[in-house]
């Protein structure tokens, strides 16, 4: 059992789903997995571990912003020996590249979070998704026939920004979209050898305003996350 989540050895599976919303995993839970267990409710956050096509898979809340996310990865990790982490989440669209519903699928993550300034002191990392798990998404995306677009993230530790202008710069860099917690979760990934993928729907727009329903946005989720659920099947752990 690790602090913040009440799972024993051995209840979490090598492959885990990452919504940030615990209501979101139990959703995922319930529509996806079959005989799904809830392993922790510590905090409100919920983990589920369960079955798709036979075989084990888990989805664990991890809240918002990387620190929450950063808390919960670790565990997952050093604790649960957990191989293949993959973000399911929502983003705001920052270029016109992007239409609302449209999934993200994020082959590397920018960040304003001084979790990475931190860690580095200066040095500057490129957090990216694990390559394998990102061409299998795009595989699943395509055979979904799911309008997607494979690029760079920011995740940025502030919802509200009090300064916009900084973020404006970086979409002049390939940047489309932004979201709060791909860049902690690739880091961590990448430090213990393991396999990271952060897949979002585009939840609003930042530039035409454009919003979706919270109808459209389940539809959506859903078929992100069979859309994650399809990669990790298809690849091996490393
Ligand atoms: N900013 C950060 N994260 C988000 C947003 C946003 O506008 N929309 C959905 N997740």
């Amino acid at each position: 059992m690790s602090i913040h989540i009440a799972a024993a050895p051995g209840q979490i599976a090598p492959r885990v789903l990452l919504p940030g919303d615990p209501l979101r995993a139990r959703w995922i839970a319930d529509t996806f997995l079959e005989n799904a267990q809830c392993y922790t409710e510590v905090r409100g956050m919920l983990g589920f571990t369960g079955t798709y096509r036979g075989e084990q898979i888990s989805v664990q809340g991890t809240g918002m912003g990387q620190p929450s996310a950063s808390i919960y990865v670790n565990e997952l990790i050093n604790e649960y020996h957990v191989q293949q982490l993959v973000r399911v989440g929502s983003c705001g669209a920052l270029t016109e590249r992007l239409k609302v519903r449209d999934v993200v699928i994020a082959k590397a993550a920018a960040t304003d979070s001084s979790m990475n300034a931190l860690r580095f002191q200066g040095y500057h990392y490129p957090a990216t998704a694990d390559f394998h798990l990102l061409r299998a998404a795009v595989e699943a995306a395509e055979a979904a026939d799911a309008p997607h677009l494979v690029t760079t993230v920011f995740s940025s530790d502030s919802f509200y920004h009090s300064r916009p202008e900084l973020t404006q710069n970086i979409v002049g860099y390939g940047v489309d979209a932004v979201e709060m917690e791909a860049a902690e979760i690739y880091t961590l990934a990448a430090k213990a050898g393991r396999q990271a993928l952060a897949i979002c729907t585009v939840s609003d727009h930042l530039v035409t305003g454009e919003e979706t329903t919270s109808q459209e946005r389940e539809q959506t989720f859903g078929e992100m996350v069979t859309i994650a659920l399809d990669a990790m099947l298809a690849t091996p752990p490393a």
